[in-house]
């Protein structure tokens, strides 16, 4: 897009990858709307960023589960900028209250994190034959297993299954979205082990490293890669 001012939207941008992400993406002349779900730790990340010479940072307020608030934003982008350039679909919970100390004795491994079973991993890996309703039936599957307590009975991942489920669902999406739309460059990034609250701090990477993958397809050209999984800032199998 050579030198036409770029708008960004960096969601769950209040703290850690996200946070990163805004800053990194301000400071190559992106304007980027940082949003978190609650105000004030929203308007106060905004204020820090603000602070250190960034003023190509503003804040609005989104919430990814409302339909009302995500609205709002998307009538502000309209108005204020008319288009969006970049999207970094970052927010995201673990889903699960834990006993930090327990969960660091027991030493995660961070990839057990997001494998299904084979089953399902072989109709989610079949990007073809892959559509919302799929991916909709499998997630109710899973409603069901998780309300009638059955979830290792069934297969299911069992470290952080919501977490897991719902990383798998969304990786999905992004490539039935990337076949959509393409013109567009929609990609999926796993970030590294990244230090944050999201797993109690037990990650190991700083998240300046953290962010370099978001950044990156963040700021790819037109004709960039689509439809991929990066790890970090490369390529790998969904
Ligand atoms: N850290 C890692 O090692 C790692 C590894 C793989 C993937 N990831 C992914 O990277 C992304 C960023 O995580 P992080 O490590 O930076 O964790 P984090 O520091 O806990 O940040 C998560 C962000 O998401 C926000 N959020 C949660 N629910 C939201 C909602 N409904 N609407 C809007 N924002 C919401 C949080 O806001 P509040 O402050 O309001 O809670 C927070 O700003 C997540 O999607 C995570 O799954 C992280």
């Amino acid at each position: 897009m050579g030198d036409v001012c770029r708008y960004a939207v960096v969601t769950g941008a209040n703290k850690g990858i996200g946070f990163e992400t805004v800053k990194q993406l301000a400071k190559t002349g992106v304007t980027v709307v940082l949003t978190a779900r609650n105000e004030k730790r929203g308007m106060e990340a905004t204020s820090l960023l603000n602070e250190q010479g960034l003023s190509n940072v503003v804040f609005h307020q989104l919430d990814v589960q409302d339909a009302r608030s995500i609205e709002s934003l998307a009538k502000f982008i309209q108005t204020q900028y008319g288009r969006l350039d970049i999207l970094v679909n970052n927010a995201g919970a673990s889903g699960v209250v834990v006993d930090e100390d327990v969960l660091r004795a027991l030493n995660v491994d961070p990839e057990d994190w997001r494998v299904p079973n084979e089953e399902r991993r072989k109709e989610l890996g079949d990007v073809e034959n892959l559509t919302e309703d799929k991916i909709d039936k499998i997630l109710q599957n899973f409603l069901h297993d998780l309300k009638q307590d059955a979830l290792e009975v069934n297969g299911w991942q069992m470290m952080l299954p919501a977490y897991s489920i719902s990383k798998v669902s969304l990786n999905a999406y992004t490539r039935i979205l990337a076949r959509k739309y393409p013109k567009m460059c929609i990609n999926c990034v796993h970030p590294g082990y990244v230090n944050t609250d999201i797993n109690w701090h037990i990650g190991t990477m700083p998240v300046e490293e953290g962010a370099e993958g978001s950044v990156m397809l963040a700021l790819l050209p037109d004709e960039g890669p689509t439809g991929c999984y990066f790890d970090r800032t490369v390529v790998d199998e969904f």
